[in-house]
């Protein structure tokens, strides 16, 4: 039987009996696993060239117990026959890209993608002979015209970062499908709860499990799901490139992954809330969030999500100094670069991109412009915080 999301958040993965009866699934921190005798390595062994499922672990870089309850749990989630865990998030997109391309094949990034990924596209790919090219993320005819013979991958973000696009995943997939190629798509902002892309004929699922799937703000990780096959040539990479994380934070993402439906949940209840609020505030010039229906993608967004997710991002009226002091303002989030946790985080994104107004404007981030991140505060505070830093500008 098939169950429902809370319950394979806590339940999934994970042994029923675990060593000593205890409840929760140990934290095996070890670098390596040893050997009874050489027969041992020789069983072993044979089964690794027979590609027979493994019965034990050989060295941390190719795998940890640990590591793959959670593993298992995220697979479960995704409705993945195989994840596999990275470090970051970061990595997990990289060594995928760096798996699936090789010289002289051709990459599309569609717009709107974290800036790190777009910069391993731009500055990094070309090194290798992989040409990328970008596709913007709400025109699929356009998207179909950048396809070359040579194009292996498709990859997109959804929702995007900080304006909240999202990817129309069906009308993606059916322009790779045409063509033999490969679909990846970064999902963090959404998270399971609210997406399942690999339903709408998406290949490969992507999350910076440092954001929702941790959800405490206390460790980095990576994930990267799809079938089995595709899996088991990254995971071999992965052994290569060597992103893997450790046990620690590994048990941490277990822990967090078991109250995700609860806390994104409470995020998307809140997201709703404060994007209505923002709309109808005359200090506001404008709201951006996939749940409101004046958003580009709004119906796109209903008919392909259940939840609107936890990020609300929004333009003050007003300038760089004053959208500084609105911030200033805040008692409730903290003000930092991330997102998902169960703490709420404002930033005004611009300051993170540069002090010189040029780069800034360069960038196409607003200088007032606002990404509200929240967290698992009661709806009322949050806003009752708002109104209060926006009454004293
Ligand atoms: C959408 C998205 N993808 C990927 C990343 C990278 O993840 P990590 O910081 O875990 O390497 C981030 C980080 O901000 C992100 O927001």
């Amino acid at each position: 039987m098939t169950k429902r999301f809370s319950t394979q958040a806590v339940h999934a993965g994970e042994e029923r009996r675990k060593p000593y009866g205890a409840l929760t699934t140990p934290i095996v921190q070890t670098s390596t696993y040893t050997f009874e005798d050489t027969a041992e390595i020789r069983r072993f062994m044979q089964r690794k060239e027979a590609e027979a499922p493994k019965e034990r672990e050989e060295y941390g870089r190719y795998g940890n117990p640990t590591q793959q309850a959670v593993e298992r749990k995220i697979a479960a989630l995704e409705g993945g026959e195989r994840c596999l865990l990275f470090a970051t998030g970061m990595s997990a997109i990289t060594t995928a890209l760096l798996t699936l391309l090789s010289e002289g094949d051709h990459l599309i990034m569609v717009s709107g993608a974290y800036r790190r990924t777009q910069e391993f596209a731009r500055e990094f790919l070309p090194r290798w002979g992989v040409e990328a090219s970008l596709a913007p993320i709400d025109d699929v005819d356009a998207l179909a015209a950048a396809v070359r013979p040579t194009t292996r991958v498709i990859f997109s973000e959804t929702p995007t970062n900080p304006y909240l696009r999202v990817m129309d995943l069906a009308r993606m997939a059916a322009v790779a499908q045409a063509h033999d190629i490969v679909t990846m798509i970064d999902s963090t902002f959404a998270t399971p709860i609210n997406l399942r892309p690999l339903e709408h004929g998406l290949d490969l699922v992507i999350h910076s499990a440092t954001k929702y799937l941790g959800g405490h703000n206390d460790l980095l990780a990576g994930a990267v799901v799809g079938a089995a096959d595709l899996l088991d040539e990254i995971e071999n990479a992965r052994g290569v490139l060597g992103g893997v994380g450790g046990p620690m934070d590994a048990y941490l993402l277990l822990r967090g992954l078991k109250t995700l439906d609860l806390r994104v949940r409470r995020q998307n209840e809140n997201g709703v809330r404060v994007a209505q609020f923002l709309a109808d505030h005359p200090a506001i010039e404008r709201v951006y969030y996939p749940g409101l229906p004046s958003h580009p993608d709004h119906a796109v967004a209903q008919r392909q999500m259940t939840g609107f997710g936890g990020v609300v991002s929004f333009e003050v009226r007003g300038d760089l100094a004053r959208t500084g002091r609105f911030i200033d303002r805040l008692q409730l989030p903290y003000v930092g670069p991330t997102l998902g946790g169960v703490e709420g985080i404002a930033q005004q994104q611009a300051l993170f991109v540069s002090l010189d107004p040029e780069e800034r404007r360069a960038s196409g981030l607003a200088d007032n412009l606002v990404r509200y991140a929240l967290g698992i505060e009661d709806a009322e505070d949050i806003i009752a915080d708002l109104e209060q830093a926006l009454a004293s500008l």
